[in-house]
């Protein structure tokens, strides 16, 4: 089956309890969920990895080669997450960076990504709603066999 993975880096285990006026009430679970049902019907496999360090982050990318493609939420790695940015560059399917807040609404340290500029695409501030619109961009972008 064609696994999509679905990435999240440190402190997004705690979604629905962290901060949710900010990063809103779903959890992760709701996040997967949600995401699997969007691929279900082109029959991919959502693989769901969340760390809270860059090291086991990095690896779940270096398994994910014959993956379809990936979600990545890099978390605050966004901002200086250079081991993963190298993953991801030598990753050989396309991948979208979604973050859940509008990033440029707040704090300006949030203002860079590391990853976003060799991203295949990149949503911000729409929520756990940006997930899924990821995900239908990766069914957009990856050609049926
Ligand atoms: C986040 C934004 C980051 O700045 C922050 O460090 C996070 C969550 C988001 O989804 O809005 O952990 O990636």
């Amino acid at each position: 089956m064609s696994e999509l993975l679905l990435l999240n880096g440190p402190n997004l285990g705690i979604l629905g309890r962290r901060e949710p006026e900010i990063y809103g009430t779903d959890t992760l679970d709701d996040i997967v969920a949600a995401v699997g049902a969007e691929v279900a019907e082109r029959g991919w496999k959502v693989v769901s990895v969340q760390r809270e360090s860059e090291g086991q982050l990095i690896e779940a990318v270096h398994d994910a080669y014959e993956g379809v493609g990936a979600i990545v939420n890099p978390g605050a790695l966004m901002i200086a997450g250079w081991g993963l940015r190298d993953a991801l560059a030598a990753y050989p399917r396309p991948w979208i960076e979604v973050h859940l807040s509008n990033v440029w609404a707040r704090e300006t340290f949030r203002h860079e990504s590391v990853l976003a500029p060799i991203a295949s695409g990149v949503i911000v501030g729409l929520g756990s709603l940006g997930y899924r619109l990821a995900a239908q961009a990766l069914l957009a972008k990856v050609p049926r066999p």
